[in-house]
């Protein structure tokens, strides 16, 4: 059986293409931009491949119910709006996806909003979201016969494509910034078995010359250039569906770094709207680091038409990105669906982050953008006290201790980065104390902590 209903449209033309016509850099032959998948089934309104809705929500739901090993991958289980695959069978799954929804009391307290949610990605099989996408992208890969993968990254990918590729029996390259990703994230793909090198450029750089080698030798891409990570990186968007019994929430706010995953979550309401799955779509912003702000900057001057390439800079290493590929496709979300875009400092991220962490759940410092974004949203009064928020958490806590650790130590920011911030900063340190290994002594140190 072909389970296979896809074709490639060019985002910038319009050229439309099949999936095998694709060139190793997955750009358009005609204009140079990316790719989307599109399903021409769909478009017929009572054509034979176009989902039924009501049907579609009740096999999904049962699916969680199942032992098969499709129905227990979030990605698949939701197989009938990502049809990229020849045989669903060749699916690679480590069960991805179907993250926890959590609500937050304690910001929402804070911020005023009663419906506040994180979706929390890190929960994800190697701890980030790029193995929502890593399931769709590397399966293809296996079905089209390659023996290598290779990706350019700020850590999480290539700890992902490194897992999947290794229960694929695949090999795989990974290019990564010298020095500057989190050693959580390179233990990973070591762990997994790529062959990682790490190049004196960052990851603008690193992703540039594995475009130029993957037009050289017989190496599928896997950065989120492939329009195949997007089909899985949309599903979360299903799920936050389902999880509000198909009232979408008002507004989901997303980290931005090369702008693939903001760019499939926009992709992923899309669809559901247009297949009447839902009556509308969330808003949808997107935050930066105010050191790593090209698209933010895009929004100031030109209404997010024209992208200038920035010199990234932030302790928040996966969106440590300068010149992100799919921009044209999250700006096209954000005016879309009436989002924002905004950037936030280096102290705003640590001090949510560490509130994120005060919530039971945590999160790498990419994800707390989210956080420290929606307390300006407040601020400006662009969000009600009555709208439900979900705020994506991209990856988990474990990933970049060293940076809690240097936060809770004291060391992590300068003092002229804490300006303004410094109580909130400080009344969220929780560093390890050294105390006398008696008793008298440890519970003096509680007593010290109730004052
Ligand atoms: N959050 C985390 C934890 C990430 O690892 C990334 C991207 C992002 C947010 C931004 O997502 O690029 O789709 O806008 N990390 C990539 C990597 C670049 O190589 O792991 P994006």
């Amino acid at each position: 059986m072909n389970d296979n209903l896809h074709r490639l449209r060019c985002f910038g033309c319009g050229a439309r293409i099949s999936g095998a016509e694709a060139r190793p850099d997955f750009r358009c032959a005609v204009c140079g931009d990316l790719f989307e998948v599109e399903y021409p089934g769909w478009d017929h309104r009572r054509g034979p491949d176009r989902p039924n809705p009501g049907a579609l929500k009740w096999l999904w739901r049962e699916r969680r119910s199942s032992s098969e090993m499709l129905d227990r991958s979030g990605v698949w289980r939701f197989r009938e709006l990502l049809p990229i695959l020849d045989n669903f069978g060749n699916a690679v799954t480590l069960f991805e996806g179907n993250t926890p929804l959590y609500h937050l009391p304690r910001a929402a307290k804070a911020l005023g909003i009663d419906q506040l949610y994180a979706k929390h990605q890190g929960m994800n099989p190697t701890g980030s979201f790029k193995d929502t996408g890593m399931t769709a992208a590397l399966s293809v890969a296996k079905e089209r016969g390659f023996e290598w993968v290779a990706c350019a990254s700020t850590g999480n990918t290539s700890a992902a494509m490194a897992a999947y590729a290794a229960r694929a029996g695949l090999r795989c390259l990974v290019l990564i910034p010298d020095g500057k990703i989190a050693w959580g994230k390179l233990a990973q793909a070591m762990d997994y078995g790529a062959i990682t090198c790490q190049l004196k450029a960052d990851f603008d750089g690193c992703l540039s010359l594995l475009t130029e080698i993957v037009k050289e030798a017989p190496i599928y891409l896997l950065n989120s250039v492939n329009p195949y990570r997007l089909e899985g990186q949309k599903t979360p968007a299903f799920e936050i569906a389902e999880a509000f019994d198909w009232n979408v929430p008002d507004h989901l706010i997303v980290p931005g770094g090369n702008l693939g995953n903001s760019s499939a979550l926009g992709k992923g309401f899309r669809e559901l709207h247009e297949l009447g799955l839902v009556a509308r779509m969330p808003r949808i912003s997107v935050i930066q680091a105010e050191g790593a702000n090209p698209l933010v900057r895009s929004f100031a001057e030109n209404d997010g038409t024209a992208l200038e390439p920035v010199h990234a800079q932030t302790r928040a290493t996966a969106i440590r990105i300068g010149n992100p590929a799919s921009w044209r496709k999250a700006s096209q979300v954000i005016h879309s669906t009436g989002g924002w875009c905004l950037d936030v400092t280096e102290a705003e991220i640590a001090l949510a982050k560490a509130e994120v962490g005060a919530e039971g759940l945590g999160c790498e410092p990419a994800s707390a953008v989210t956080l420290a974004g929606l307390k300006k949203l407040r601020k400006q009064g662009a969000i009600g006290s009555g709208e439900t928020v979900v705020l994506l958490l991209t990856g988990n806590t474990l990933k970049d201790a060293d940076y809690t650790i240097d936060f809770h130590k004291g060391t992590l920011l300068k003092d002229e980065e804490k300006v303004g911030l410094e109580s909130e900063l400080e009344g969220m340190r929780r560093n390890a104390q050294q105390v006398e290994a008696s008793i008298s002594a440890v519970l003096a140190t509680l007593k010290g902590q109730a004052s």
